[in-house]
């Protein structure tokens, strides 16, 4: 019968595409989900407060660099280390930041810097500030109960 004949081609369609369809997902996911944040410097959590630099979150003047300043951040379920920092304006800052527990995000909001922070992974990204004013820093991967106050702060000052 002529209608048995379509109903096949549809159906032969229909899978075709099911498959394309799945097999783009799937080498995305595996692209997308095996790699690490930003670079492959990989830490132990548990020895976060003795490995450096995190032994000391914060902003440090950096000499024969490519940037002037260390900025560095330690996450964990609800919190940044620091929680407010100044930078000098015009200042080139390479954030360094890691989690002591779950996945967090480094968003400065209003700025490109939006970062994942891996357990067992350092991430990084160079940024210059040359906007006065305040930065709100804020989770964007849901980490918990506290997640949606978590944040810090950055101030550009002259
Ligand atoms: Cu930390 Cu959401």
């Amino acid at each position: 019968m002529h209608m048995h004949k379509f109903e096949k081609l549809w159906l032969i369609f229909g899978i075709g595409s099911l498959l394309v369809f799945l097999t783009v997902l799937g080498v995305s996911a595996f692209y997308m989900g095996n790699q690490p944040p930003s670079c492959l410097t990989t830490i132990d959590p548990e020895k976060i407060d003795k490995t450096k630099p995190f032994d000391k979150p914060g902003l440090h003047k950096i000499e024969g660099q490519d940037w002037d300043y260390e900025l560095v951040f330690v996450a964990q379920a609800f919190a940044y280390n620091p929680g407010k920092v100044e930078i000098p304006k015009g200042s080139k800052v390479k954030i360094i930041a890691t989690t002591k527990d779950v996945i967090h995000g480094l968003e400065v909001a209003g700025t490109n810097i939006n970062m994942m922070l891996e357990p067992g992974f350092v991430s990084e990204k160079v940024a210059t500030f040359n906007k006065n004013g305040e930065f709100l820093i804020l989770c964007n991967e849901y980490c918990g109960a506290g997640h949606h106050m978590m944040n810090s702060r950055i101030e550009v000052v002259e």
